[in-house]
């Protein structure tokens, strides 16, 4: 096992890339004018009341949003869903992001993606920001959970593959 003594930035992503999770995207509201983007940092947090935490950087545009509209939704994605994780990943207007995406509203009209594994809305009781991220707490208020499909998984900065009912392939380690 090797070790690294100063955590560089990259050192510590690629370190962190080991731990795998699952991938959704956060839907969030200013008005009228829906945001969103890819987000694996998402755990739950208490079971009574149920309770979630997202961690959102301070680059991201939707940021912002969840802060000042104090809600949010979380669409876990499935494992064919590959192409919204990565377009909501990228940066630009959230006008160009939701084209042509199948949704339908949640309560206060959040965003709820089609297709997903689950969708969880909630409204944020708590905002704390540590280092260049905001973590926000927020309480459950609506779920909507679809049928039994497979989760996306991401490990390794990379997607892992379907390989049976029961059985992921993870993605081979970057040289
Ligand atoms: C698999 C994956 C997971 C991500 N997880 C997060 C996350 O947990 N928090 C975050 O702030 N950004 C995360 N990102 C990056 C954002 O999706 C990206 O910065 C996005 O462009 C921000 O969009 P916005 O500026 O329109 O809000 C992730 C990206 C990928 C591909």
């Amino acid at each position: 096992m090797s070790e690294i003594a100063a955590v560089d930035p990259a050192s510590f992503r690629r370190l962190m890339g080991r731990w795998p999770t699952g991938v959704s995207v956060v839907t969030s509201r200013d008005g009228e004018r829906d945001f969103g983007l890819t987000v694996n940092a998402f755990l739950s947090v208490s079971v009574a009341p149920p309770t979630i935490l997202i961690s959102l950087g301070h680059e991201a545009d939707s940021t912002e949003v969840v802060r000042r509209s104090g809600r949010f939704a979380v669409n876990v994605l499935s494992q064919d869903q590959r192409a919204l994780s990565e377009r909501f990943a990228r940066t630009g207007p959230p006008e160009e992001k939701f084209r042509g995406v199948g949704l339908h509203r949640g309560l206060s009209g959040l965003a709820i993606l089609d297709g997903t594994v689950a969708t969880l809305e909630a409204g944020v009781t708590k905002a704390v920001t540590v280092g260049d991220h905001t973590l926000f707490v927020g309480v459950v208020d609506r779920v909507d959970v679809s049928g039994e499909l497979a989760p996306l998984v991401f490990v390794r900065g990379q997607y892992a593959e379907p390989a049976g009912p029961d059985l992921l392939r993870l993605p081979k380690p970057k040289p």
